[in-house]
């Protein structure tokens, strides 16, 4: 049985008295591509964030290919191969850690700027 290439443990995330992201806890295996649903509010942008770096959870742990991580900046996540981007996910294919992340992404970052074809 292999590892989590990407896993979250305890995610979460407050903003005043609001908690938009709760408690969170996910796996994402090698080969997988992991869609984050729920409803408005839910908390799936705040996830994606804390994943790639847009916000520090305020508990909680990540973990990217075994080593914990704890990202500052969206360009710290990138770096190391979590990011965000608005490209379609490539998902007949077999993956690279880094699209798996783009693909979890998708939605979430019209905003975000020009994306960079994964490596
Ligand atoms: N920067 C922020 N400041 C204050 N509250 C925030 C902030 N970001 C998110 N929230 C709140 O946290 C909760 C979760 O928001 P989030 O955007 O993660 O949900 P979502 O599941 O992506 O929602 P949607 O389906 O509308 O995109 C919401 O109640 C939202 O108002
Ligand atoms: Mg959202």
């Amino acid at each position: 049985m292999s590892e989590p290439i990407l896993k979250g443990r305890g995610l979460t995330k407050r903003y005043g008295k609001v908690t938009a992201l709760d408690n969170c806890d996910f796996d994402l295996m090698p080969g997988e591509i992991l869609a984050v649903i729920g409803d408005n509010g839910a908390g799936k942008s705040t996830l994606i964030k804390a994943v790639s770096g847009a916000v520090v959870p305020d508990e909680g742990e990540i973990w990217l290919e075994g080593q914990k991580v704890a990202f500052k900046t969206p360009l710290e996540a990138r770096g190391a191969g979590s990011r965000r981007s608005t490209r379609p996910s490539p998902c007949r294919h077999p993956v690279h850690r880094r699209q798996h992340v783009h693909g979890a992404g998708t939605a979430e970052t019209r905003h975000h700027g020009p994306a960079v074809p994964p490596a």
